[in-house]
C-alpha cells in the first residue's frame, strides 16, 4: 500500500477545503499546538493554484524551530507511520527524514491532518535544470547509501496484481488527460505511445520492482554542510521499477529547462553526464543490466512528459498560453530523446 498523492490531485471530485478554509485551519491549529506562525514557506500543489494539498509554515514550537505542515489533501497512510516505519529499518547515519515533534493524523471529518516538525537548514542537493560534475557525484554519493543503508527492506506492503497492467493503465490515464486538454496534435504523441506498448511489454516485467521513494528531485534530497541528508516528500515512499528515482531525478532537471535555444544535442550531452555518473556508483556498477533498466524508466518518463506534463498541461506555468513556446520546444527534444532510448531499447524502425 503507498498513498496516492498525483491521482488525488486529478480526481475530480476531490475536495481542496484547504485552498478555502486555510485561515480557519491554520487558526485552529495554532490553538491546539501552541506553535508560532512566522511565514509560509511552501505550498503543495499541481498545476492549479487552487487545488491546495498541504501548506508548510515556518515557525517555533516549544522554542524550537519547526515546521507545521498541514495536510489536507486525502492520505491513506499518514506521514509520521510511513516515517516511523522508514526510520525503524533505516541503518544510515546520513540519510533522514525530518524528525516529527507533533502530529495528528488526517481525519476525513475535519478534512487535514497536521505535523510539526524540527526545522532543517539543509538545502537542494542541486538547482535544477542543471547540476555541475561534482553535484552529480555527490548525487552519486548519496543514492549509494540510500540504496544500501537507507532502505534495507520493504517497510511498506507490496502492490498486489500484475504491474504491468499497472503501469500501461497510468499511461493510459496520461493518454486520456493529454486527449482531453487538445494542446497536442495525434501526430505529437500517437506513434510515441504505439511505439512505447510494445517496448514496455517487453522491458518491463523483467525490472525488479523495488521499494522506493518516489520523489527523489534536487528539491526533495536537502543536504546539510556536513554532508548528510535530510529526505522530504516521505508520503511518495512506495514500490516501482528500480532505477525509476534515477531517471526522476532527470526528469525533474529536463522540466525545468525555459530555454527554447537549449538543443537536443546539448540535452542528449546532459542526459549522458547524469548515465556517466550513475555508473560510477558502486552498486550500479555492479549491475550488468542497468544501461536496459534505467534506458525503459527513461522512456517511461519521457513518454510521460509528452502525455502527461506537457500534453496534459494545466495551471501555473506549462497550462499558460504564454508559455507555450517553451511547451513544444521541451516536446521536441522529449521527442528526440524518447527515439534515443527506443533505439537502445532495441526498437527496430
Ligand atoms: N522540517 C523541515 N525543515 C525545513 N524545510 C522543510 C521541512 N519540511 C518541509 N520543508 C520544506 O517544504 C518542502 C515541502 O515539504 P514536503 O515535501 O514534506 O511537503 P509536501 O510536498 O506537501 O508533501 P509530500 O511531497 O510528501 O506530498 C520541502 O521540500 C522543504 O523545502
Ligand atoms: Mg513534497
Amino acid at each position: 500500500m503507498a498513498n496516492r498523492i498525483s491521482e488525488r490531485f486529478f480526481d475530480k471530485g476531490h475536495d481542496f477545503d484547504l485552498y478555502h478554509k486555510e485561515r480557519q485551519i491554520l487558526s485552529r491549529v495554532v490553538k491546539k499546538t501552541e506553535f508560532e506562525v512566522e511565514k509560509e514557506i511552501f505550498r503543495g500543489k499541481v498545476y492549479d493554484d487552487k487545488k491546495v494539498g498541504s501548506i508548510l509554515y515556518k515557525g517555533s514550537y516549544k522554542g524550537r524551530d519547526a515546521v507545521l505542515k498541514i495536510q489536507g489533501l486525502q492520505v491513506d497512510i499518514d506521514e509520521i507511520e510511513i516515517i516511523r516505519k522508514f526510520e525503524a529499518q533505516n541503518k544510515s547515519k546520513i540519510i533522514h527524514a525530518p524528525k516529527i515533534f507533533v502530529h495528528k493524523r488526517w481525519d476525513k471529518k475535519a478534512g487535514y491532518g497536521f505535523t510539526i516538525s524540527e526545522y532543517s537548514t539543509a538545502v537542494p542537493i542541486f538547482k535544477r535544470p542543471f547540476a555541475s560534475a561534482a553535484q552529480t557525484k555527490e548525487f552519486g554519493r548519496f543514492y549509494q547509501e540510500y540504496r544500501t543503508k537507507a532502505v534495507t527492506k520493504d517497510f511498506l506492503e507490496r502492490p498486489k496484481g500484475d504491474t504491468l497492467a499497472g503501469s500501461l493503465a497510468k499511461v493510459d490515464y496520461w493518454r486520456k488527460l493529454c486527449e482531453n486538454k487538445g494542446i497536442l496534435k495525434l501526430e505529437d504523441y500517437a506513434p510515441y505511445l504505439m511505439r512505447y506498448y510494445p517496448l514496455a511489454a517487453k522491458h518491463l516485467p523483467t525490472i525488479p520492482i523495488t521499494m522506493s521513494h518516489n520523489h527523489i528531485t534536487p528539491e526533495d534530497v536537502l543536504r546539510n554542510k556536513d554532508g548528510s541528508f535530510v529526505l522530504m516528500s516521505n508520503l511518495f515512499w512506495g514500490h516501482s521499477y528500480q532505477y525509476n528515482e534515477l531517471a526522476m531525478n532527470v526528469w525533474h532537471c529536463w522540466m525545468a529547462i525555459r530555454d527554447t535555444s537549449y538543443t537536443y544535442e546539448q540535452l542528449l550531452k546532459y542526459v549522458k553526464g547524469w548515465i556517466a555518473a550513475y555508473k560510477r556508483i558502486p552498486i550500479v556498477k555492479a549491475d550488468k543490466d542497468f544501461d536496459r533498466k534505467f534506458a525503459m524508466q527513461m522512456l517511461n518518463r519521457s513518454i510521460g512528459t509528452i502525455l502527461a506534463d506537457l500534453g496534459g498541461a494545466n495551471g501555473y506555468f506549462w497550462g499558460k498560453m504564454e508559455n507555450r513556446k517553451y511547451l513544444f520546444h521541451l516536446l521536441h527534444l522529449e521527442q528526440k530523446l524518447f527515439d534515443h532510448f527506443a533505439e537502445q531499447l532495441g526498437e527496430k524502425r
